[in-house]
């Protein structure tokens, strides 16, 4: 029920060329991570998570199921990125450590959901499917037994040691801060985070596992696996569809392509799983979950910010919101969803709240920001795809609709010169009438 209210029309929409944006936020300990279904490692479709990968895959199949006969079907590249935001650095959760093999086929990272076409991904291509392997974990970082889904879990109070894990470790200079680089044309990026092609709900599926190994993961005194970082899971999606002609131009230009082109459209489906906003008394948070808990609420503190000024642009006069700051670049986690808060994406954000009178504050906090998220208002348009035709063809298309033009503008000439004449035989006849009178 919670999939087809928060995930599913996100993800039609995705679908369709708009980019999509899932947050869960609420407090620590208020299911999160469960709702999006990755506490533990996924093999089944609960979750909001899962359930968003066999939506789209699904959709994939059904499409090709209802593809006409003699078109060819709309071709779909689905790749996949995947980054958490620890202690204000930017992790590549994908990133094989040397040797070490993916369970998926790395392309070559796009410029974006609406890049330029120079940067279209390839098709097809067999993957090497590959099985997730066990990260390495060691040093004082221990493994958690059971329910932590493989993620890196610190035992409380312990400092968080990235040496041994797959990813986030650049050989004796520590973890690696991806950077988030801001470009003109293209907005906030990461640069360098690595991008896999998936081809299927089990392909997914094994890539997000062998990500959430290298989740931080940690008990807290609310929450024995709180999530220590914010995880963001980027799934892109890019449809090519084929253009048809008009009836009339079945040629022999078109026999056996049934196509006279194809549209190309890009967009993105953000899924992110934000850290516990916690207070940090009540959590008894001492040493690397101190640490911990000040960065993930200055994050989670300038993201209020940001939904706050948005909500006073959308309800301000164009004069007054021009001159609203929006903070976009005061947190990292602001920078990287700037591209799906900033208006061109439909959002969805789920708030969790524990349902104690404990919590009532923290719910009451949750429940305000959720309130201002509402008031925000997004546009959201499919991106313009870019249309490619081949030589013979367009030069065909061309010349039809050329065609199509000087018979609208003939037959127009027809109508406007016959409206003409019946006007001047009126004027005719009333200055006749004028006239005897
Ligand atoms: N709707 C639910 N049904 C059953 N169990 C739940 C539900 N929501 C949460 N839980 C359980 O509560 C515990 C905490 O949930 P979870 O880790 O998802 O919280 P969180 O909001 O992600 O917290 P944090 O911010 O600390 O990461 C987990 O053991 C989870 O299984
Ligand atoms: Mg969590």
């Amino acid at each position: 029920d919670v999939y087809n209210v928060v995930g599913g029309p996100i993800v039609d929409g995705v679908l369709k060329g708009i980019n999509g944006t899932i947050l869960a936020y609420g407090q620590t300990g208020s299911g999160k991570t469960h709702s999006l279904g990755i506490l533990t490692r996924v093999s089944s479709e609960s979750g909001i998570i899962p359930r968003s990968f066999s939506h789209v895959f699904g959709a994939i199949a059904q499409a090709a199921r209802n593809t006409p006969a003699g078109m060819p079907a709309t071709q779909y590249t689905v790749t996949m990125s995947m980054l958490q935001l620890y202690l204000d650095t930017v992790q590549d959760m994908l990133a094989p450590s040397p040797g070490q093999m993916a369970p998926g086929q790395k392309v070559e990272p796009t410029a974006g959901p609406h890049a330029a076409d120079s940067s279209m991904l390839s098709h097809g291509g067999a993957g090497r499917a590959g099985t997730p392997s066990p990260a390495g974990f060691g040093g004082d970082a221990a493994s958690v037994a059971s329910g932590g889904g493989g993620s890196r879990y610190m035992g409380s109070g312990g400092i968080p040691n990235l040496r041994e894990s797959r990813s986030g470790y650049d050989a004796g200079a520590g973890p690696v801060n991806l950077n988030v680089r801001e470009d003109p044309a293209r907005g906030f990026y990461v640069e360098g985070l690595s991008e896999y092609a998936v081809r299927s709900f089990p392909e997914a599926c094994s890539l997000l596992n062998w990500g959430l190994e290298n989740r931080v993961l940690g008990a807290t005194q609310m929450n024995a696996t709180s999530s220590r970082s914010h995880t963001v899971v980027i799934l892109r999606v890019e449809t090519r569809a084929p253009v048809s002609l008009p009836p009339a131009a079945t040629s022999s230009v078109h026999a056996g392509s049934g196509a006279a082109g194809f549209i190309t459209r890009r967009s993105q489906l953000m899924l992110c799983d934000l850290a516990g906003s916690e207070r940090v008394r009540r959590t008894s948070s001492r040493g690397a979950r101190l640490e911990e808990a000040r960065a993930i609420n200055a994050s989670l503190h300038t993201l209020g910010q940001v939904i706050a000024a948005l909500s006073v642009v959308s309800t301000a006069s164009s004069a007054q919101a021009a001159r609203v700051h929006v903070p976009w670049r005061d947190s990292k986690l602001t920078r990287l969803l700037y591209g799906n808060l900033g208006g061109n994406s439909n959002t969805f954000l789920l708030a969790t709240v524990g349902p104690g009178a404990k919590n009532v504050s923290e719910s009451l906090s949750t429940l305000l920001f959720a309130s201002r998220c509402m008031r925000v208002a997004a546009a959201p348009v499919a991106s313009q795809g870019s249309a490619s035709f081949n030589g013979a063809e367009y030069a065909e298309l061309c010349s039809r609709l050329q065609g199509r033009l000087s018979s609208i503008e003939a037959t127009h000439a027809v109508e406007i010169a016959g409206m003409s004449a019946r006007y001047e035989g009126a004027l005719r006849e009333l200055s006749a009438q004028l006239d005897a009178a």
